[in-house]
């Protein structure tokens, strides 16, 4: 074996399941026969479009939406097919029209896509809701392209119910390293603190995150889903969209990463996913969430930019 291979194997702090987690956490999954009206804090295994119309009416606070993207990819033997903007605009909307009824007057959404699945996002969203921003991250890792752009950014698209809503900007700001420290007059720092760590600003988050990394094998929110969303991205969605105690719902759950950040922040979630070992996953994640609360990049109450860990931990 290479030693960089060795090194990764050392340092490879992904999450895998044993057929003794799959066995345990496996009674934990709902399934369609075991819905009932109270239903919070579960994971659901089953298509999200089959379920849906036993969910009840106006309980959601705050709904991400993670699709497939308009991509052909394998989830776990489910396959999704890329087709035509037309057809996935279609799809999206028979999806929204569903999860429509589940959500309160003063909820928000979030619906998250690439550059290509924006198009229709954005034609869907504005049917039914209030479209209030587009965040664009950048997307680190990516293959290049021969004969195209590299593609390195990807949207999240913030929407409202009606114009009562929540948004609570203090949770999400965001801690920045100064590099032109200008100090009033009197020589005290405008706008920024200095601490023994260095110089930091706290600043109002924009429409464009720089900071998010995706999970990968060194970080142990990482598991074996191809489209895992980082905890930190989830997490911004989640505080400045929802208040501790709200419910929040993903009927497109993946690994689990908006019930696992929901429960580290306080929240109630539901989720649905149609693959079995994404829901096991899931419960698992659950299960650590409970030992550690930690979501990477959030602490101190603010997002640290990327490559701030070795400072982070030093604040701990
Ligand atoms: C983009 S991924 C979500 C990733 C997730 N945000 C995470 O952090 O792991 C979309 C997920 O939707 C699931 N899915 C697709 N169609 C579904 C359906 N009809 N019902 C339930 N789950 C579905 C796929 O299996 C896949 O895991």
């Amino acid at each position: 074996m290479s030693t960089a291979k060795q090194r990764k194997g050392n340092q490879n702090r992904s999450l895998d399941l044993t057929e003794c987690d799959r066995d345990r956490l496996r009674t934990r999954l709902k399934s369609i026969n075991l819905l009932t009206p109270d239903l919070r804090d579960e994971t659901i295994q089953a298509d999200c479009f089959a379920i849906v119309s036993l969910l009840p009416e106006r309980f959601v606070d705050l709904l991400i939406l993670d699709p497939p993207y308009n991509l052909t990819k394998n989830f776990n033997g489910f396959k999704f097919e890329r087709r035509t903007v037309e057809s996935y605009t279609e799809w999206l909307n028979a999806a929204i029209v569903e999860f429509k009824p589940l959500l309160k007057p003063t909820a928000s959404i979030y619906i998250c896509g690439d550059w290509l699945s924006s198009a229709s996002i954005f034609t869907v969203a504005s049917t039914h809701f209030i479209v209030r921003n587009r965040i664009t991250w950048e997307r680190e890792k990516g293959r290049g392209a021969k004969t195209n752009w590299k593609n390195s950014s990807e949207d999240i698209w913030f929407c409202t119910v009606s114009n009562e809503y929540t948004f609570n900007v203090e949770a999400v700001k965001q801690r920045r390293r100064v590099i032109a420290p200008y100090r009033t007059q009197d020589g005290t720092p405008k706008d920024w603190q200095v601490t023994e760590q260095g110089k930091f600003r706290d600043t109002h988050p924009s429409n464009f995150w720089s900071d998010i990394t995706i999970p990968f094998w060194s970080m142990p929110e990482n598991t074996a889903h191809p489209t895992q969303k980082s905890e930190k991205s989830i997490a911004k969605l989640i505080l400045a969209s929802s208040n501790p105690g709200d419910l929040v719902f993903d009927p497109f759950l993946g690994s689990g990463t908006t019930s696992v950040v929901a429960k580290k922040l306080g929240r109630h979630y539901l989720g649905i996913e149609q693959n079995e070992e994404y829901c096991l996953l899931t419960e698992r994640r659950l299960e650590l969430a409970e030992t550690d609360p930690k979501i990477q990049g959030f602490s101190d109450g603010v997002f640290w930019e990327r490559n701030t860990l070795a400072i982070q931990q030093k604040l701990q």
